[in-house]
């Protein structure tokens, strides 16, 4: 079992010294977490190293329930506080009363509207003050981030932007998870990859594309939500 976690220890290692270098030193780095597997992976190696980051989540108001639950025992199996933020509720009502609880599935325009209420705004809210994020984006995840960095410079939000798991498969993510126990969604054993808003997430079949459940209505070049649409200036590695 020790050589089997060798690799996946060696790189939590080598990314905690990493961000101890850099603005994790100021205490003002946060890691941004969907409660997606890889940033499951994140919160482990983030308490494991003791490294002052602080973990916050978007809650958009249409996450799954197993979602939700797994906010709370995420914080009691990693003893740590996620800061929950929540979307403007006359943002919400307004767009809900124009268009329907549900008009994501009409156009794009309206889905990219809906995920700025839900997802984009808030986010600008924790990030308020933080002098980098940490995301648990991949590589190999979509057709969008195929030359995603590890070190970014987020000109949208004017800080440092740590993608750690770039280029881990997401055979990488679930042996790490399971030499270390961290505890995942279950939506991932049925089928679930890539988990989002429960009405804007499907299961996919084997052989699909990992995003194929994401947004599954529209173009595969259109999937994105705004949390990572912002032109990005690589700061090496
Ligand atoms: S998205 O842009 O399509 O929604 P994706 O679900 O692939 O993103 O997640 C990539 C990374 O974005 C996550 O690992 C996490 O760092 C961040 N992220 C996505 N959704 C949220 C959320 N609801 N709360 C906090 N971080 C999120
Ligand atoms: Fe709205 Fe769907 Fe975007 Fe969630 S993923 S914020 S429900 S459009």
């Amino acid at each position: 079992m020790l050589a089997e976690l060798a690799p996946a220890l060696e790189r939590s290692a080598s990314l905690a010294a990493a961000l101890f270098r850099g603005p994790a030193a100021e205490g003002r780095l946060a890691l941004a977490s969907s409660m997606s597997a890889e940033d499951m992976v994140l919160m482990d190696i983030i308490t494991a190293a003791a490294l002052p980051v602080t973990v916050f989540t978007l809650d958009t108001g249409r996450l799954h329930t197993e979602t939700v639950e797994l906010i709370s025992r995420a914080q009691a199996h990693f003893g740590l506080n996620i800061e929950v933020y929540r979307p403007d509720p006359s943002a919400v009502e307004d767009y809900v009363g124009r268009n329907g609880a549900n008009a994501f599935y009409e156009s794009t325009g309206l889905r990219k509207t809906c995920c700025g209420i839900r997802k984009v705004e808030p986010l600008r809210r924790a990030l308020a003050g933080k002098s980098g994020w940490i995301t648990g984006q991949r590589r190999d995840q979509s057709a969008t981030r195929t030359d995603l960095k590890s070190r970014e410079f987020d000109v949208a939000h004017g800080i440092e932007k740590f993608n750690p798991l770039a280029d881990w498969s997401w055979q990488d993510v679930l042996e790490y998870a399971a030499a270390r126990n961290v505890p995942l969604n279950p939506l991932h054993a049925r089928g679930y990859v890539s988990i989002g808003c429960e009405p804007c997430t499907r299961a996919i079949r084997p052989g699909e594309d990992p995003r194929a459940g994401r947004w599954w209505w529209e173009n595969s070049d259109s999937k994105e939500c705004g949390l990572h649409v912002a032109p990005f200036v690589a700061a090496g590695a």
